[in-house]
């Protein structure tokens, strides 16, 4: 059932400074892999297999560069490629370990929303992996929020109906769960490439390339509340939570790192099939969509992004 894309694989942040570093090593709890050439430090949750997933580039305003999503052979690389290009966007290649070292080629393009999307077929197990042969769960204890691994990410930008269009034709993902303007057209869509209720979520909003939020996931409700204690010790900024989504069923808690990335830590949620029917809210009742105990939207979880 799987579409040929499995998931996000790779993601860069632009961030500020070394406290903002320190916070997804010690506080996220993500692994630290190591430095590129050019400085940019690379993460990757401890239940992941990739190479790294995480990279961070100092930079002098938060936000997101890509975000790279791999797909099962380098057959389905070339022909995605050549259909991504047929749909009418432009696809760039990047050589084989050039940028991410561990990295096969990734031909990178933008979608309507503004946003530079990127994938790949290829990429080197990551040193310390998790465990295969008569595995534990892991094989060091888990740190800080206990960060399994990169979920997904919502962007905010315009043509959401678009850009969905090109997910659903092109990718062939599907949409579990989206909200539905009154002319039928979506204002946001989760997207999903296989049983996750979502890989990827898309927002309308007027400012193209924004990110709204990248997501870890966590493995139940009590890291949720961990990670919550973790975040008021360490005076990060809350946005909402810790609380529930209807859309997804997601439990989860919006914060910001120490640059203005707003991430999220979440567990659960529901199981996604491509043959059930599609749930939708309109926008009258997308406040209970988005925050199921709260009922409302706080205007920054609506308005600030990077
Ligand atoms: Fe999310």
């Amino acid at each position: 059932m799987l579409s040929g894309v499995l998931r996000a694989g790779l993601i860069q942040l632009r961030v500020l400074d070394y406290r903002t570093v320190d916070f997804y090593d010690n506080i996220l709890g993500l692994q630290r892999v190591g430095e590129t050439e050019d400085g940019r430090i690379m993460f990757k949750g401890y239940d992941e297999f990739h190479h790294h997933s995480v990279v961070l580039r100092k930079a002098e305003s938060p936000g997101l560069d890509y975000v790279a999503y791999k797909v099962d052979s380098p057959e389905t690389l070339e022909r995605l490629k050549d259909e991504t290009e047929k749909w009418g966007f432009p696809c760039t290649e990047i050589p084989a370990n050039s940028d991410n070292p561990g990295y096969g080629k990734r031909y990178s393009f933008v979608i309507p929303t503004g946003h530079t999307i990127q994938m790949f077929a290829e990429v080197e197990m990551a040193e310390r992996h998790p465990q295969i042969e008569n595995p534990y769960p892991w094989e060091e204890a888990p740190k800080g929020m206990r960060a399994q691994l990169f979920d997904h990410l919502l962007l905010y930008g315009p043509n959401v109906h678009e850009t969905e269009r090109y997910f659903c034709e092109v990718w062939k993902m599907y949409a579990p769960e989206v909200v539905k303007l009154s002319d039928g057209k979506h204002f946001g869509a989760w997207l999903s490439c296989g049983m996750k209720a979502h890989d990827l979520a898309i927002i309308e909003y007027d400012r193209p390339n924004s990110l709204h939020h990248v997501a870890f996931r966590l493995e139940d409700w009590g890291d949720i509340g961990h990670a919550a204690d973790l975040l008021a010790f360490h005076d990060l900024r809350l946005d909402v939570g810790p609380t529930r989504h209807s859309i997804t069923r997601g439990k989860t808690i919006y914060f910001w790192e120490p640059s203005g990335n707003r991430i999220e830590t979440f567990a659960g949620g529901y199981e996604a099939y491509p043959d059930h029917p599609q749930r939708y809210w309109d926008m009258d009742h997308v406040p209970r969509g988005i925050f199921y105990y709260e009922r409302y939207l706080v205007d920054s979880f609506m308005n600030v992004v990077t």
